[in-house]
C-alpha cells in the first residue's frame, strides 16, 4: 500500500537534493575570511541563541569569535553582512527571537527540522526584505501564515511544509506579490478555507515546483475557471491527500501542459482516466493512486507519453482484464515505462504474455487484484525488474526456473496469497539476491527450499502456509544480518530448534514459527528479538530462556498452545518491555511470579488454562497499561482484588473464569469503565451484584473505532479471550470492539439481580446462571436490546417472565430453566421458537414451548359456556387470530370487566399495548 506515494516522495527528495539547480533554486553563497562580521548582527545572533532552551547545538557561536565563521552563518564578502542563516536539523529548540530582524541583508533563512513546538509563525520574517530562500518546514510552528510574506518580493524558494497546525485562514492573496517564486511547498498547511486557490497559485509566473499535499483542498466548480492568460511553467505539481474530484482535471489540462511530475493520489477522483493526459507529453511521473477511478482501459492517447516512467494507479476501482487495459498502449510507452503499479484494483482474467515486452520495467505491481491463470514465462524477460508483486490474486499453475532466468536484478518478490506451485531443481541457484521474499501460501514442496541457501541478504522471508514438512536445516540459521521479518508459520516444520542466542538477526526481528510441529525445549534467542511467535507447536520444558534476555526489545512473546511446564521464572524484569505475553494452554504450575509486576508496558496478559495457584500478585498493580487479563482455567484463589478497579483503568477484558476466587465482588470493579468482557464464572464468589454495575459504561456505549483513533495490528492480534457463548466455548478475535459480555455464572451470588444492570444496553451476552439469585426478572429486561444470549438458569427466580423479553429482537439463546418462574410464557413471541428445555424445571410455568398447557388455556376461566367455547375453539385454530381479535376488543374497552379478574395477561398492560400495536401494524400491511 502506498508504495507509489513513497516512490513519489523519494523522487521529490532526489529532485531537491541532486537536481536543485535544474529547478532553479541554487545560490551563490559567498564566504570571505577577510571580512569581519558586523557587531549589531553578531549581537542579534547571540540574542537568538539566548532564546533557545538548550544552546549547546550552537556551541560554536561564541561571543569572542567572528560571527561569519559560526556554524550555519555565511556573510557577504563585499559587505560583511550576514546573508545566510542555515540551522537545518541542528535540533535547536525554543523560541525564534525577533532579534533576527537585525539581519536585514539575509537572503537565505533555513530553520527547518527544528523544534519550535507550539510557537506562532515568526511574522517578522515578512520584513527581511532581501530574503530569497525561506525554509520553515518541520518546525512545529502553529497559527496563521501572515500576509506580510507578500512583502518578500524577491523570494524564490518558500517551504512551510509539515507544520501540521499551521493554517492559512483567509486567502492566498499575498502570494501574487511573489513574482520570482519558483518553489512553493505548503504540504500539510490547512488551506481548507482558501477560496479559489487554483487560480491564486497559477498567477505565479515563475513557479516550477508546487506541493499542496494534505492541505484540505476541495474542488468547487466555481473555483475552477481556468485562468486563461496564465502561462504556467509548472514542472512538478503535488496535490495528493486532498478532497479533489474529477473537475480538477478540467482545470489542470487548461493550465499546465508542460508538467513533468504529477501526483493526485489519495483524492476523490471517481471518473475514468482522462484522454487529455495524452497531450501532456512531458509527463514522466503520473500518480493517480488511492482514488476511485473506474474503467477498463487506459486511453489510447497514453501511447504518446514517450517520457512516462512512473505510472501509478494502485488502490482504485479499475476493472476488466489486462489485455483490454493495455490494448491501447503501444510504441514509446512500452519502452519508457519503468514503474507500473496497479495493485489493489478489480482486475480479472489472465496476465498477458505481452507484459514481457515492457523491457525497461523496474517495478511491476499487480497485487491485490483477481488475476487468474498462470504467470506467463515472458516475465523472465524483464531483465531490469527489481520488484515483482503479484500477491493476493487467484493465480494458479507452476512457477519454474524459467520464470526467473533473466531476472538478475530482482530484489523484491511477492508471490504470496495465490495458488501457485513453486518447482525448482533441488540445486537451483537463482540469478538474483532478494531482499524481500514473500511466498506465503505458495506450495513450496515438502522439503525445506534449498535455494534459500543462496540468498544472503534478505530482510523479509515469508514462507508461511507453504506445505513444507521438514526439519529446518542447520544452514538456515546462518541468517542474513538484515533479517527483520521471518514468517515460517503454518507449515509442518518439526524437530528441535538449536541455540540461537548467537545468531545475528537484524535488529528488532519478528520471528513467527507458530503452528508447526516443533518440539524440544525453547532455546535462547538473540536479545534483540522484538516478537517471538512460537504458539501451536509441541515445545516442552520450562521457559527459563527469558532470563537470558539482556535488552528490553522483546515486546511480544506468544508461547500459547504448547506443552510447556514448570514454574514461571522470576526474572520478568529481563523482558520488561513486553507488551503482549501469551502463555495460555500449557502446563505451567506454581504461583504467578511477583516479578511479572515489572512488566510496566504490558497490555495483554494471557495465562489461561494452566495450573497456576495462589493469588493474583499485587505487583500487577504496576502494569497500568493492561487491557487484557485472561487467567481463566487455573487454580487461582483469594478475593477478587479490589485494586483491579483502581490500578488498571484501561482493562477491556477480565477473565478469571474457572478458578477458586471467593469473597464478594469489590465495588471498585465498577470503576472499569472500559471493560467489555467480564468473565468471573465458575468461582466461589458470594454476595450480591452491586448496583454500581451501571458504571461499566463501555457496556452501555455504542462501539467506537478505538479510544485514541488508532487500532494497531498488535491490538487486533491480541484482543481475544475464550468465553462461553450461547452455551458453548468460543473465542472472539478482532471483532471484540462489538462484543460486550458479562458472565458471572456458577458462583454463589445471591439477592436480587439489580435493575441497574439493564442500563448496560450494549451487552450482547449475559450469563447469571447457577447462582442463588432471588426475586423476579426485572420488567426492564427488554432494555437490553442487543442481547443475543441470556442465561438465568439454575437460580431461585420467581414470578412471571416479563413480556418485554420479546423486545429483544436478536435473542437467539435463552435459558431460564430450573428456577421458580410461574405463569404463562409470553405467547406470540420468538420465545415459542425456542427449545422447551429453556423453560424446564419451573414447575409453575406453562404454555408453549413447554408441553404443559396453562390452566386458562385448558379451562377457560369464565364460566359462560358460549363465549368460552368460542374463545377456546378459535385459539386452537389460530392463536394469532384470536389474540388479535382479543386485543382489538380490548382496545374498544369492552371486555375489561369481564376478563379483568381471571386473565393474568391483563395485569401486564405493557404487553397488551405492545401486542396491540404490533397486531395493528400487521393488519395495516
Ligand atoms: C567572493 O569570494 C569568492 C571566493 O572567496 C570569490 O570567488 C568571489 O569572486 C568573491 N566575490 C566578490 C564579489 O568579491
Ligand atoms: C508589508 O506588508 C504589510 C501588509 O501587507 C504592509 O502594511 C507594510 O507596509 C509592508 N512593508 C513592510 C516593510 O513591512
Ligand atoms: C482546517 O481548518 C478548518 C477550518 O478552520 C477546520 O474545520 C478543519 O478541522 C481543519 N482541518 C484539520 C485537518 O485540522
Ligand atoms: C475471482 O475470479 C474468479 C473467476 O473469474 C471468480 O470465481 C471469483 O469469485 C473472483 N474472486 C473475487 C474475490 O472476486
Ligand atoms: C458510579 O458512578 C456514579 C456517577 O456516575 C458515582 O457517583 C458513583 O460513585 C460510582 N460508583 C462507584 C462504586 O464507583
Ligand atoms: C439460596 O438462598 C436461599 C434463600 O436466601 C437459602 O435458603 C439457600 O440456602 C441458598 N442456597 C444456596 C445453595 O446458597
Ligand atoms: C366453573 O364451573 C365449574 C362447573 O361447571 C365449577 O366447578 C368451577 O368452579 C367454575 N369455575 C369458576 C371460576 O367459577
Amino acid at each position: 500500500m502506498r508504495s507509489c506515494y513513497l516512490q513519489f516522495l523519494l523522487l521529490l527528495l532526489e529532485l531537491l537534493s541532486c537536481n536543485a539547480t535544474k529547478l532553479g533554486f541554487s545560490f551563490d553563497l559567498r564566504i570571505n575570511s577577510e571580512v569581519k562580521c558586523i557587531e549589531e548582527e553578531r549581537q542579534a545572533l547571540l540574542q537568538f541563541k539566548q532564546h533557545l532552551v538548550d544552546p549547546s547545538p550552537l556551541s560554536s557561536w561564541n561571543s569572542g569569535e567572528d560571527c561569519c565563521k559560526w556554524e550555519g552563518i555565511k556573510c557577504s564578502n563585499k559587505t560583511g553582512h550576514v546573508v545566510t542563516l542555515d540551522l537545518q536539523g541542528k535540533q535547536v529548540e525554543g523560541e525564534i527571537s525577533s532579534s533576527l530582524l537585525e539581519l536585514q541583508y539575509l537572503t537565505h533563512l533555513d530553520l527547518s527540522s527544528n523544534n519550535f513546538f507550539g510557537k506562532s509563525f515568526p511574522n517578522f520574517v515578512g520584513s527581511l526584505a532581501k530574503l530569497q530562500h525561506l525554509d520553515l518546514s518541520f518546525t512545529h510552528i502553529v497559527g496563521t501564515i501572515p500576509q506580510q510574506l507578500g512583502n518578500l518580493s524577491g523570494l524564490i524558494y518558500l517551504d512551510l511544509s509539515y507544520n501540521f497546525d499551521l493554517m492559512e485562514a483567509h486567502d492566498l492573496d499575498w502570494l501574487i506579490h511573489l513574482q520570482s517564486l519558483t518553489h512553493l511547498d505548503m504540504t500539510s498547511v490547512n488551506l481548507s478555507q482558501v477560496l479559489n486557490w487554483p487560480n491564486k497559485v497559477m498567477m505565479l509566473p515563475s513557479l516550477i515546483y508546487l506541493s499542496l499535499s494534505d492541505c484540505g483542498l476541495s474542488t468547487m466548480t466555481h473555483q475552477l475557471r481556468s485562468s486563461a492568460n496564465s502561462s504556467s511553467q509548472l514542472l512538478l505539481l503535488n496535490l495528493s491527500f486532498n478532497h479533489l474530484n474529477c473537475s480538477i482535471f478540467h482545470w489542470l489540462f487548461n493550465s499546465s501542459t508542460s508538467l513533468v511530475h504529477l501526483s493526485l493520489s489519495y483524492n476523490l477522483l471517481q471518473c475514468s482516466i482522462p484522454e487529455a493526459f495524452g497531450s501532456i507529453n512531458s509527463l514522466q511521473t503520473l500518480d493517480l493512486g488511492g482514488n476511485q477511478l473506474v474503467g477498463r482501459s487506459i486511453p489510447k492517447s497514453f501511447g504518446n507519453l514517450c517520457a512516462l516512467e512512473l505510472f501509478c494507479l494502485e488502490d482504485n476501482n479499475l476493472s476488466g482484464n489486462l489485455y483490454e487495459f493495455m490494448s491501447n498502449v503501444s510504441g514509446c510507452l512500452v519502452d519508457s515505462l519503468q514503474f507500473f503499479e496497479i495493485s489493489s484494483n478489480r482486475f480479472t482474467g489472465p496476465l498477458p504474455e505481452s507484459i514481457g515486452n515492457f523491457s525497461n520495467l523496474v517495478n511491476l505491481g499487480l497485487g491485490g487484484n483477481n488475476f487468474t491463470g498462470p504467470l506467463p514465462e515472458s516475465f523472465g524477460n524483464l531483465s531490469n525488474l527489481e520488484m515483482l508483486n503479484v500477491s493476493g490474486n487467484s493465480l494458479t499453475g507452476v512457477i519454474s526456473e524459467a520464470h526467473f532466468s533473466n531476472l538478475f536484478k530482482l530484489k523484491r518478490l511477492f508471490l504470496g496469497l495465490n495458488s501457485l506451485i513453486l518447482k525448482f531443481n533441488y540445486d537451483w541457484i537463482p540469478p538474483f539476491q532478494l531482499s524481500v521474499i514473500s511466498l506465503s501460501s505458495c506450495r513450496l514442496g515438502l522439503a525445506f527450499p534449498k535455494w534459500l541457501q543462496s540468498q544472503k541478504h534478505y530482510a523479509i522471508l515469508e514462507i508461511s502456509n507453504a506445505g513444507i514438512s521438514d526439519i529446518i536445516p542447520a544452514w538456515f540459521w546462518d541468517v542474513p544480518v538484515e533479517l527483520i521479518d521471518l514468517d515460517m508459520s503454518h507449515n509442518q516444520l518439526h524437530g528441535n530448534l538449536p541455540d540461537l542466542s548467537s545468531s545475528r538477526f537484524g535488529y528488532y526481528v519478528v520471528i513467527d514459527l507458530s503452528s508447526n510441529q516443533l518440539n524440544g525445549s525453547i532455546p535462547c534467542f538473540p536479545s534483540d528479538v522484538a516478537s517471538l511467535y512460537l504458539s501451536n507447536n509441541s515445545f516442552s520444558g520450562n521457559i527459563s530462556f527469558i532470563c537470558e534476555f539482556t535488552y528490553q526489545s522483546l515486546f511480544l512473546l506468544d508461547l500459547s498452545n504448547n506443552k510447556l511446564s514448570g514454574e514461571l521464572p522470576d526474572c520478568w524484569m529481563h523482558v520488561y518491555g513486553l507488551i503482549n505475553l501469551n502463555l495460555a494452554n500449557n502446563n505451567f504450575y506454581g504461583k504467578i511470579s511477583h516479578s511479572m509486576g515489572s512488566l510496566v508496558s504490558l497490555e495483554f496478559l494471557h495465562l489461561s488454562n494452566n495450573s497456576f495457584v495462589g493469588n493474583l500478585p499485587s505487583s500487577l498493580q504496576n502494569c497500568s497499561y493492561l487491557t487484557t487479563i485472561d487467567m481463566g482455567e487455573n487454580n487461582l484463589s483469594g478475593m477478587v482484588p479490589s485494586w483491579i478497579g483502581d490500578s488498571l483503568p484501561r482493562l477491556t477484558i477480565l477473565s478469571l473464569r474457572s478458578n477458586g476466587f471467593y469473597g464478594s465482588l469489590p465495588l471498585n470493579l465498577c470503576h472499569l469503565s472500559n471493560i467489555q468482557l467480564l468473565d468471573l464464572s465458575l468461582n466461589k464468589i458470594g454476595g450480591t451484584i452491586p448496583q454500581c454495575i451501571k458504571n461499566l459504561t463501555s457496556m452501555s456505549q455504542k462501539w467506537r473505532a478505538s479510544h485514541n483513533g488508532i487500532y494497531s495490528v498488535q491490538r487486533a492480534y491480541a484482543d481475544h479471550a475464550p468465553f462461553v457463548w450461547k452455551g458453548r466455548m468460543a473465542m472472539f478475535e478482532n471483532s471484540l470492539g462489538l462484543v460486550k459480555i458479562i458472565d458471572l455464572s456458577s458462583n454463589k451470588l445471591h439477592g436480587e439481580v439489580p435493575e441497574e444492570l439493564t442500563s448496560l444496553t450494549e451487552l450482547i451476552s449475559l450469563n447469571l446462571s447457577r447462582n442463588n439469585f432471588t426475586g423476579s426478572i426485572t420488567l426492564k429486561i427488554g432494555l437490553l436490546q442487543n442481547l443475543q444470549s441470556l442465561d438465568l438458569s439454575r437460580n431461585q427466580l420467581r414470578g412471571e417472565i416479563p413480556t418485554s423479553i420479546s423486545d429483544i429482537s436478536f435473542l437467539s439463546y435463552l435459558d431460564l430453566s430450573n428456577n421458580n418462574l410461574s405463569g404463562k410464557i409470553p405467547t406470540g413471541t420468538q420465545l415459542q421458537s425456542l427449545n422447551a428445555s429453556a423453560f424446564m424445571g419451573n414447575p409453575e410455568l406453562c404454555g408453549s414451548p413447554l408441553p404443559n398447557k396453562c390452566p386458562e388455556d385448558l379451562y377457560p376461566i369464565c364460566n359462560d359456556t358460549r363465549t368460552c367455547k368460542n374463545v377456546d375453539n378459535q385459539e386452537n385454530v389460530d392463536d394469532g387470530l384470536i389474540t388479535q381479535g382479543f386485543y382489538v376488543a380490548m382496545a374498544l374497552g369492552f371486555v375489561v370487566g369481564f376478563w379483568g379478574v381471571c386473565c393474568s395477561l391483563l395485569l401486564n398492560l405493557r404487553y397488551i399495548t405492545m401486542r396491540l400495536i404490533s397486531n395493528a401494524r400487521m393488519m395495516l400491511r
